[in-house]
């Protein structure tokens, strides 16, 4: 339990002078539920999109599962277990929900010209086994009614589980959200907190970005505070709650 899983140390971007991410270190350790928090721009997005390597750091290292993610690109990263999600759902609206399950696949054969070819029938092996697996996480995910229609006619919230669901595609060690409950009706938040303990009982991790607080409180066992760019605090949700630092820099931080 006490295992670390992610470990990002000195991280640091800046875009022109602003210095989007500075110096920031954070832990997650295995099979935890870590938040991370913080007033907007602090940097929490851009600290996913280093950990992901979407985009290159300035300086810092991050290790996942004991190998360092520093010369990898963002897919190789997703292939070796650390997925992310995005603030803004990335669904693909016209495409049907199976559509968008199936290109999160990591086992895609059919991409190689010569493959295709040659191996035509472990192809159709191979997409016959994706698709049951996108079956069995929308049924999971409650969307197993809407795998045919086009995922543009989704609610928020629905996207945003189309979005876990296409991250379960690569049976993920550490899922990393970006703000998974904004946008979403009360309902379906609960929902989503409830699949999100459930997996976590089944091993896999998360790091998670939220600006509501009863969603970080009620699922983290350990919360990451930034502000400008740098680690704020650290620690148990009933800690971070009551630090001074935390509040003030929420209200004294750019508006919602
Ligand atoms: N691609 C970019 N180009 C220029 N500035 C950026 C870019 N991405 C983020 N920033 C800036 O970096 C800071 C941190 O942004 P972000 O990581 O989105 O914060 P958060 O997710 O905590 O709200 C903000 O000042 C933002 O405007
Ligand atoms: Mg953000």
């Amino acid at each position: 339990m006490d295992e670390s899983l992610l470990l990002v140390t000195g991280l640091s971007k800046s875009f022109g002078g602003i210095k989007a991410v500075n110096n920031a270190s954070i832990e997650v350790k295995t099979n935890s539920i870590t938040g991370l928090i913080g007033p907007n721009g602090a940097g929490k997005t851009t600290l996913f999109n280093l950990i992901s390597r979407f985009i290159e750091p300035d300086r810092g290292q991050v290790t996942f599962a004991g190998k360092s993610l520093d010369q990898l690109q963002s897919h190789q990263v997703s292939r070796s277990g650390c997925v992310r999600t995005f603030q803004v759902a990335k669904v693909l609206s016209r495409l049907s929900v199976m559509e968008n399950m199936l290109l999160a696949a990591p086992k895609q054969l059919g991409e190689d010209f010569l493959q295709v070819w040659f191996k035509r029938d472990e192809i159709r092996r191979q997409e016959r086994e994706n698709r049951e697996q996108a079956m069995r996480i929308l049924e999971d995910i409650g969307l197993a009614s809407k795998v045919n229609d086009y995922a543009g006619v989704l609610s928020g919230g629905q996207r945003k589980l189309l979005e876990i669901g296409r991250a379960l595609m690569s049976s993920p060690k550490l899922i990393l959200l970006d703000e998974p409950a904004a946008g979403v009706n009360p309902t379906l938040i609960a929902q989503i907190c409830e699949h999100i303990i459930r997996w976590n009982r089944q091993g896999i991790s998360f790091l998670i970005v939220e600006h509501n607080m009863d969603v970080i409180m009620s699922l983290c066992d350990y919360v990451w505070v930034m502000a400008e760019g740098t680690n704020l605090a650290d620690g148990k949700p009933a800690e971070i709650q009551n630090n001074s630092k935390v509040l003030e820099a929420y209200l004294g931080g750019p508006d919602e």
